[in-house]
């Protein structure tokens, strides 16, 4: 009977197309997946350290799993991800979670056919986490969760450490993909019937900056517009520092390249994305707003706020409303801030009691819910263009799909997955449309 994994993946879409490979990866061994924990082999935990709250869940929840181990002690437990990147993890998982025996960190995931083989000989805990990146090892396999949309990364790592942000210190510096291997992914891709992609990096637009090659991210969407058989790209996160005219003038030029930005505000206070380290005001991100919308006028606009950072006052947070009012984004993920150690703003004086923060993100929820609300309302009568995912999850008889600006809708069939449809919107809820086909 052949070896059967399972992996469960915390965090960001990086971290979802990691376990992508490493599901490749092993297949390649042919392991095949496993429906119930039960059944496996193999447990993956691929983490997340970005807030506190997925930490404290991933050391529960492999924690309750050794009574699964003393029954089948044959059984791999393996943790990876960002998490076991930070100083002294390995130490607590060594200590409070003894049935753990694989740790692989961001850096060495293409080792995990010859860790496995170590463990298997020697049937010792094997706990290897690099420091530091190494080259980029390109050709790694991926099985990837959807046949319709994939995630490549393009840039992996980020040196842009906001104040705030652990990622920099477990995901390493920022370094860029040859656009021929990149290239190269989506034509494969189109070939096996792909039809979007997502182009993934925590700072995607800084693409090449790092390489020698004279070549920048909207160089590299001209590339690969016109891809046969990819009717969509997308891209995230895009830092508003490194948007560029470039860049806005080739989303609107290049017609596989969707309307849809995702660009992380954070703070509407100019004293707190200071002490972000942002490297813009908030003047400037509304400059850069009017000047997309100027050139791409039906963009979806995207953006990821923090409230309660270290010294945030009320007047500062009025301040993120404001902006946020101002700006009427189609969709925001809202965070509390979560001090990460390691990071400077973590050792910042004048932390915001948790009361605060909690009555602070509920006031920017319901804001933003209202602007939603009002921006999708905005499109009922309009005709978008959708590609078809398949019957909707809440309502089966009826079909789902994504408008270019990345907008959830459902409605009637019949449709087919995998094809661009026309859909004429009738109503407008917060978090999706509904519509009705044109003929
Ligand atoms: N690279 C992207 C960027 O620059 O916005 C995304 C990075 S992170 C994976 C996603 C979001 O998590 C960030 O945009 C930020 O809003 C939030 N975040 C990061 N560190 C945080 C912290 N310590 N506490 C709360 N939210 C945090
Ligand atoms: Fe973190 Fe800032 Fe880098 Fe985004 S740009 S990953 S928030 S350091
Ligand atoms: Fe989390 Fe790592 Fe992504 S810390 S948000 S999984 S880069």
């Amino acid at each position: 009977m052949a070896n059967k994994y399972k992996i469960f993946t915390f965090g960001c879409q990086m971290n979802v197309h990691d376990s992508e490979v490493i599901a490749g990866l092993l297949r390649q061994l042919g392991y095949e997946e496993a429906d119930e924990p039960e059944d496996a082999s193999l447990l993956i935990f691929n983490t997340c350290c970005v807030r506190e709250n997925p930490e404290r869940k991933i050391f529960g929840r492999v924690g309750s799993l050794r009574e699964l181990k003393e029954e089948n002690p044959d059984l791999i437990i393996a943790i990876c991800g960002c998490m076991v990147q930070q100083p002294g993890q390995l130490e607590r998982i060594r200590q409070e979670l003894p049935h753990v025996n694989l740790v692989f960190g961001t850096h060495n995931i293409h080792r995990l056919p010859e860790l496995l083989s170590q463990i298997q000989d020697t049937g010792e805990r094997l706990f290897e986490v690099w420091d530091t990146e190494g080259d980029i090892v390109e050709g790694l396999p991926a099985s990837r969760l959807d046949g319709l949309k994939a995630f490549v990364n393009i840039i992996y790592g980020c040196t842009n450490f906001c104040t705030y942000c652990i990622v920099p210190y477990v995901r390493g510096r920022e370094r860029s993909r040859q656009p021929e291997a990149i290239r190269r992914e989506i034509e494969d891709l189109a070939a096996r019937g792909y039809k979007e992609v997502t182009l993934l990096g925590q700072n995607v637009n800084a693409y090449g900056k790092d390489l020698d090659e004279d070549i920048t991210f909207a160089d590299l969407l001209r590339i690969l517009d016109g891809t046969s058989g990819i009717d969509r790209i997308r891209f995230t996160t895009s830092h508003p520092r490194d948007m560029s005219d470039e860049l806005i003038d080739a989303m609107a030029d290049l017609p596989t390249v969707c309307e849809h930005l995702h660009l992380p505000l954070q703070a509407g206070s100019n004293r707190i994305l200071e002490k972000m380290n942002r490297g813009y005001t908030k003047e400037q991100y509304l400059d850069l707003v009017g000047r997309i919308r100027e050139v791409i006028p039906h963009i979806a606009l995207t953006s990821d706020l923090i409230v309660g950072f270290p010294g945030e006052t009320e007047e500062d947070f009025e301040e993120t409303l404001q902006v946020v009012e101002e700006i009427q984004l189609d969709s925001a993920f809202t965070f509390i801030f979560s001090p990460r150690p390691g990071t400077i703003a973590a050792k910042m004086e004048n932390q915001v009691p948790e009361e605060v923060k909690k009555e602070r993100i509920y006031r920017l929820i319901e804001l933003q819910n209202r602007i939603s609300l009002q921006r999708n309302r905005a499109l009922v009568g309009s005709i978008q263009e959708v590609l078809v995912e398949g019957p909707s999850q809440t309502d089966p008889d009826k079909y789902m799909g994504r408008t270019r600006g990345n907008k959830l809708i459902i409605f009637a069939g019949p449709a087919e997955r995998g094809r661009l449809m026309r859909v004429r919107i009738t109503e407008a809820k917060t978090w999706s449309l509904h519509g009705e086909l044109m003929p």
